[in-house]
Formats: C-alpha cells, structure tokens, sequence
C-alpha cells in the first residue's frame, strides 16, 4: 500500500513520524475518513470544511489547502486502485523537540499529515441488521471537534462485542448523543427524529446529507433528543457514518425493534443516499 505522510507517497513499510508527535503523546489531531465508491470519492467538500472547521476550533495551522488535499485523495485511490473503500485522513499539531503540554509554536512545528487507504471490496453491499448497547456518555465535551481521542469509542465497541452486540449508543443526562462513530436515529409513525447538533456530537456529513434527502423525500424530520426507552418504542432505529452510509438498526440492548427486520425507511434512505453519491 502506498500512503502519503508531509508531502510524500511511501511504501507503507517506509513511512514514518517521530515519537514525539503530539498526535501520539496528547492526541493532539484530528481526523477525516471519506469513503470511495466506483474509484469516486464520496462527499469530499464535506469532509474537507468540517477538517477546516476541527482545525480552527484547536487553534491549529491549515498546512493543506483543500485543491491539494483533494489531489492526495485522488493520487492514493489511484495508486492503491481503490474501487471501494475509504481513505483516512489526520492531522497533528506536530512532533516538538520534547514532550510538553504547551503548544508547541507553529512557527518552529508544523503540522504532520497522512493520509492512507483501506480497500473494502463489497462496501456498499452490506446491510447488517444491527444489535446496539446502551453505554454512558463519558467522553470530553468537544465532540463536534473530530479528534482522535477514541478510546472510549473503542471501549464501547468491546463493550457491545463483548454482549454479542455490534455498536454501543451513549447517552447523557438520560438522552442518546450518538454511536460510537455514527450518528443514530429512530423512526415512529414515519417521522424521523435525531438529536440536533451541538458540541454533545459531531456534524456527520453522512447526517446532513441523508436528512437532505429525507426532506427532499416530503419524509418529517424532527431534530430533538430522545431517551433509550423511547428508542426502544420506537417503529425502527438506523445510524449513518461515512464508512457505514445508512444502517438498520433491529435491537437495543434486549428489546428488539418491531419485527426484528431492517425498518423500511432506513432502507429507502440508505438507497436514495447511495443512489446520490454515485
Ligand atoms: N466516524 N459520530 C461519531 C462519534 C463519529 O466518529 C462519526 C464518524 C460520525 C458520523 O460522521 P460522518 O457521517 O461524517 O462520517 C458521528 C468515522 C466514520 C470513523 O471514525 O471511522
């Protein structure tokens, strides 16, 4: 696989950072992941103003403009033939000369980026009927910023594996904020209901878009919060991310949703959403 790091595309086993980048010792990055379907990149304008966005609110020096960072995108889905897939994307404040909490000055470090792709043959075929947990919500309260502090994301998923479960939905002060890299959703009697944005989440491309075409649809949306029982009540659940696109949701924690099948409108979402992007 051929990656790109500051400027270069390497044989993977040739890349390399220091040990005292700050996206390594503080988690001091941020991060994009953009999907590719037909050797096409997927919303990239997008991903692009949420990077710009993540980067300003950490007060971190754009080092690519987004006529470049598109040309990357491009370059590594030829190189690494990617047909479907994604390609992932950080950004770290950068290696300073030692380890220190303090920014280090953008005059002396720059930011370090790579970017690198991952083949997923099938990507667009999967419809997986989903069993999700309910975990508490215990991570920082920037999560409109998309940084690489993801341990807690992970935990979850080990939670969720480890209850036979495939994702875990946080919830807050009694309310669901979001899925461990997705944004969720429950549909009762047609009328699609998210929770609206804030710093509680981040600003899913794949939510924008997808709610777009609910409206375009004549589909209600409401944008509020909703506890886990009201989800359990609820005629289906889905949740949308940019490597997932639109997916059913069947089972949270014990109670299965309706008939146990993936429901109808996040199925019409899904295709409309996929029907769009290619
Ligand atoms: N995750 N919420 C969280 C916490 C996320 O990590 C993600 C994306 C989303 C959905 O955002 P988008 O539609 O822009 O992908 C919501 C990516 C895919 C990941 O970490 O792999």
């Amino acid at each position: 696989r051929t990656v790109y790091v500051n400027g270069d595309y390497l044989p993977e086993t040739e890349a390399k950072i220091s040990i005292f980048d700050r996206g390594f010792l503080f988690a001091d990055a941020v991060y994009e992941v953009t999907s590719v379907l037909n050797g096409k990149l997927i919303a990239f304008d997008g991903h692009a103003e949420r990077l710009k966005r993540s980067l300003d609110e950490l007060g971190m020096e754009n080092p690519i403009s987004t006529d470049d960072l598109l040309e990357v995108h491009r370059e590594l889905v030829r190189l690494n033939d990617i047909d479907e897939g994604l390609i992932y994307l950080q950004i770290s404040r950068g290696a300073a000369s030692d380890r220190d909490f303090a920014f280090p000055d953008p005059d002396e470090v720059k930011p370090t980026v790579v970017l690198f792709t991952q083949s997923k043959p099938g990507l667009a075929d999967t419809v997986k009927p989903m069993k999700v947990i309910s975990i508490d919500d215990i991570r920082w309260g920037r999560r409109d910023i998309k940084t690489v502090q993801l341990l807690y994301p992970s935990m979850g998923k080990m939670m969720a594996k480890a209850a036979g479960a495939d994702d875990a939905w946080m919830v807050e002060n009694g309310y669901v904020t979001e899925g461990t890299s997705n944004n969720v959703y429950i549909v009762k009697d047609g009328k699609i209901i998210t929770r609206a944005l804030s710093n509680d989440i981040l600003h899913g491309i794949t939510r924008a878009a997808v709610l777009r075409y609910a409206q375009e649809a004549q589909m209600e949306v409401e944008e509020r919060n909703f506890t886990i029982e009201e989800a359990q009540n609820a005629d289906e659940a889905f949740f949308t991310s940019a490597s997932a696109f639109v997916m059913p949701v069947v089972q949270i924690d014990d109670k299965v949703l309706g008939d146990g099948k993936p429901g109808r409108v996040a199925l019409r979402l899904r295709e409309i959403y996929l029907d769009e992007s290619l």
